[in-house]
């Protein structure tokens, strides 16, 4: 069983006002990725996290939008590895397989989830990624370039993350034990060594993080035909 854990419990701090809730098309971001685990065939369980300010309007949403597989809406924590863990709480006891996205990535196909599944199904541990396409360069303290670093071999990490549960709940462990900050579940793998294949990706799954965003995500799903 594959259970979704999003992550919704932002305060969109450089939008400027709660992203989740900006229209795309005819429904807020959020509905657009609920939507996206919903279609997908191995999701059996999805888990939301969300503010605890918002908790009703995205019960409401819920209810609108006849999402069958929601199993939980539950109130995240300060930063995004609290709200994660606030779902792992609440996996069902057969989930053996977790998946970790952020709400803020509403362009997510169930084609890429399904892809990811099946490389954590035969790896333990897959995440999607896209390589970098920019040329990187290190700047001082002057802002003044002092080096470069090859872009080979580079990827920008993306969400979904999936892992076999026990995998996943122990590095969560030894992240509480250890005391420390991460930004995505690889990185919490990784503190145990365990292997993480990257998925990479070469379609369009930007997460929602300033306003010139929500204008390129409306105009890339005009143009895509609807699932
Ligand atoms: N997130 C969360 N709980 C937190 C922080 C973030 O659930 N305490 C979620 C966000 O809602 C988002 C995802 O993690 O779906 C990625 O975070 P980010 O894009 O940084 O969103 P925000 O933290 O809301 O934005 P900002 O950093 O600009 O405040
Ligand atoms: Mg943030």
């Amino acid at each position: 069983m594959l259970s979704a854990i999003i992550v919704a419990a932002g305060s969109s701090q450089r939008m400027g006002f709660d992203k989740l809730f900006a229209l795309l098309g005819d429904k807020p971001v959020v509905a657009h990725t609920l939507d996206a685990f919903e279609r997908t065939e191995c999701v059996d369980e999805i888990i939301l996290v969300g503010r605890e300010d918002r908790l009703a309007e995205l019960q409401e949403l819920v209810r609108r939008a006849s999402l069958k597989k929601i199993g939980h809406v539950v109130s995240g924590g300060v930063h995004r590895q609290d709200s994660v863990r606030a779902g792992l709480n609440l996996l069902a006891p057969d989930a053996r397989y977790v998946a970790v996205h952020d709400a803020a990535r509403p362009l997510v196909t169930a084609e890429q989830i399904g892809r990811v599944f099946e490389e954590a199904r035969a790896h333990g541990a897959a995440a999607l990624a896209e390589p970098i396409t920019d040329t990187l360069k290190r700047g001082d303290e002057n802002r003044f370039v002092c080096g470069g670093v090859d872009r080979a071999g580079l990827y920008a990490m993306q969400t979904p993350q999936i892992f076999s549960r026990d995998l996943l709940v122990e590095a969560y462990d030894a992240v509480a034990a250890k005391k420390l900050s991460i930004t995505d579940e690889v990185s919490a793998v990784e503190q145990l060594g365990a292997k993480v294949l990257l998925v990479p990706n070469d379609e369009f799954n930007l997460k929602i993080t300033y306003p010139r965003d929500l204008l390129l995500a409306q105009s890339f799903l005009s143009r895509r035909p609807s699932p």
